[in-house]
């Protein structure tokens, strides 16, 4: 099997319904979001998670992001608090993932929520929102990458990877932000705002809009938190070198914001996330960057340090579970 790509400026119409009918047959389509390609799969059925967790080559069942229209279709499955009601508002559609108690009369399947009492909600912006609401149920999608590797951000990424274990692939162009979205939890004891994962919303603006400092967890609690989240998570097949202020011959360079790096004329490939310093730029080219630096053949990719502020948070995490010691990779 081949996937077959359809284009969404070309063919709008056609893309929603061809999406729709593979939806309805039960199987992942790969689809193009804001933060990454997602591979989507109705979250109400067994069988098309399953085809997620399959067509990944996951060895574990991990919670997955479920994907809504909007608050309304949210309220169907989990029980709003008034602090995550208020970021919904704010920030949906968008790249906010909010962890919330489910309905007991949820319909969402187990596996895909891996049998936990919550689930991750995040409504998507632009064709992926237009799908859901023609679909009308939410749609589970982790990244449409096989286990361990970069998330995709164009159709042409998931093409590569997975065009032979999909029937069809939505071309949407590149990823605007990027990086997957943040995902947060109001922890219902205390009403402290979780950060589980940090990503293409920044946590500044979560707590501009909540009016509190989010919390931070590091350590093994973090990885509980938010299952699936390995270290080594974002692996590339070179290994990965932080904070390199000169290089070795031979290896590759990600640089940032146009910061000269000692015997950068002897890498193998030199890339700038971003020549101006923009956060937001870098996000956006991160991972296309990694996988470029990948395929220049270099056994390292060396990245100069990237300021951790705003979405630099996000930046330097997947850079860091890039980095990662491979062990017990998933
Ligand atoms: O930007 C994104 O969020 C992308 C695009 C496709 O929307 N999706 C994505 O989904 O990254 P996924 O399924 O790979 O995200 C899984 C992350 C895991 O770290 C998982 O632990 C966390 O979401 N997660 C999901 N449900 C959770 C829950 N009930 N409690 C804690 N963490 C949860
Ligand atoms: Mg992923």
């Amino acid at each position: 099997m081949t996937a077959e790509i359809i284009n969404i400026t070309h063919e709008p119409q056609r893309a929603i319904s061809e999406a729709s009918r593979v939806l309805n047959d039960g199987f992942p389509v790969a689809i193009p979001t804001e933060t990454v390609y997602g591979l989507a799969a109705d979250a109400t059925r067994a069988d098309a998670i399953s085809h997620i967790y399959e067509t990944k080559g996951r060895p574990q069942f991990n919670p997955l992001i479920c994907h809504v229209c909007d608050i309304e279709m949210a309220e169907r499955y989990a029980v709003f608090d008034p602090a995550s009601r208020k970021l919904a508002e704010t920030f949906w559609p968008g790249p906010l993932t909010i962890v919330l108690p489910l309905r007991k009369d949820s319909t969402i399947h187990p596996l895909a929520t891996a049998g936990l009492e919550t689930v991750g909600l995040r409504c998507p912006e632009g064709f992926a929102n237009d799908l859901i609401r023609d679909f009308g149920r939410p749609l589970a999608a982790p990244s449409a990458n096989t286990s361990g590797k970069i998330s995709p951000t164009s159709a042409r990424h998931v093409m590569d990877d997975l065009g032979d274990k999909l029937q069809l692939i939505i071309d949407g162009g590149s990823s605007p932000v990027g990086v997957e979205s943040t995902i947060i939890r109001v922890d219902p004891e205390t009403g402290a705002i979780l950060l589980l994962r940090p990503g293409g919303l920044a946590a500044m603006h979560i707590a501009d809009a909540a009016g509190r400092d989010l919390e931070r967890r590091s350590g093994p609690a973090a990885i509980i938190e938010a299952p699936g989240m390995l270290a080594s998570h974002y692996a590339p097949g070179a290994s990965v070198r932080l904070d390199a202020t000169a290089i070795e011959p031979g290896e590759a360079l990600i640089r940032f914001g146009g910061q000269p790096v000692a015997g950068a004329e002897k890498a193998a490939i030199d890339l700038d996330l971003s020549p101006s310093a923009d956060l937001a730029q870098a996000a956006a080219n991160l991972f296309e960057y990694l996988k470029r630096a990948d395929a220049s053949g270099a056994s390292s990719i060396a990245v100069a340090p990237i300021p951790n502020e705003g979405l630099g948070e996000a930046i330097n995490d997947r850079l860091g579970r890039a980095a990662a010691p491979r062990d017990g990779e998933e």
